[in-house]
């Protein structure tokens, strides 16, 4: 009879424990979370490539925000940003700090007037920018 009880006992506090451990394996729950969380970094789309990047700065920077003052016809401060040559002439690749380009707009120096660079618009330039140095 003791022996029964103790194998009920058993039994139960086994259920007890696997309903524990059940319960435990609700945090099995953030596994995929971070298994979602990695998805990005790890088999996000391939990098954007220097020339993908640069048209896009080109498009949501440049010409958005420049491009009427740092023409070809009339470059204020002598500053032309028509071409991805004289663009370029204003980084240092891959470093910020040293990138007039960067340093004008992070600064909220560029533009002068009107809309500022938005932040979204200024990671893509960092990323540009840093991407130079793989080439
Ligand atoms: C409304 C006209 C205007 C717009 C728009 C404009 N600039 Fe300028 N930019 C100027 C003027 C004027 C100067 C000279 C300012 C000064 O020296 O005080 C200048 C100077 C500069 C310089 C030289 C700074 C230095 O220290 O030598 C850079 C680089 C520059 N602009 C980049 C940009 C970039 C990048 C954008 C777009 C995000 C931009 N500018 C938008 C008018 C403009």
């Amino acid at each position: 009879m003791k022996n029964f009880i103790l194998i009920v006992l058993l039994f139960t506090l086994g259920c007890q424990e696997s309903s524990h451990s059940q319960s435990n394996n609700i945090p099995g729950i953030g596994d995929s979370g971070d298994k979602a969380a990695q998805t990005p970094g790890e088999q996000g789309e391939a990098p954007l490539t220097s020339d993908e990047l640069f048209s896009m700065v080109n498009e949501r920077v440049i010409q958005a925000s420049c491009i009427r003052c740092h023409n070809s016809e009339r470059p204020r401060a002598g500053i032309d940003l028509s071409t991805r040559e004289l663009v370029d002439e204003l980084i240092v690749a891959g470093d910020l700090e040293k990138s007039l380009l960067h340093e004008v707009i992070a600064t909220g120096f560029m533009p002068p007037r009107g809309t500022p660079v938005s932040d979204e618009n200024l990671l893509l330039l960092e990323e540009y920018i840093l991407s130079l140095t793989a080439n």
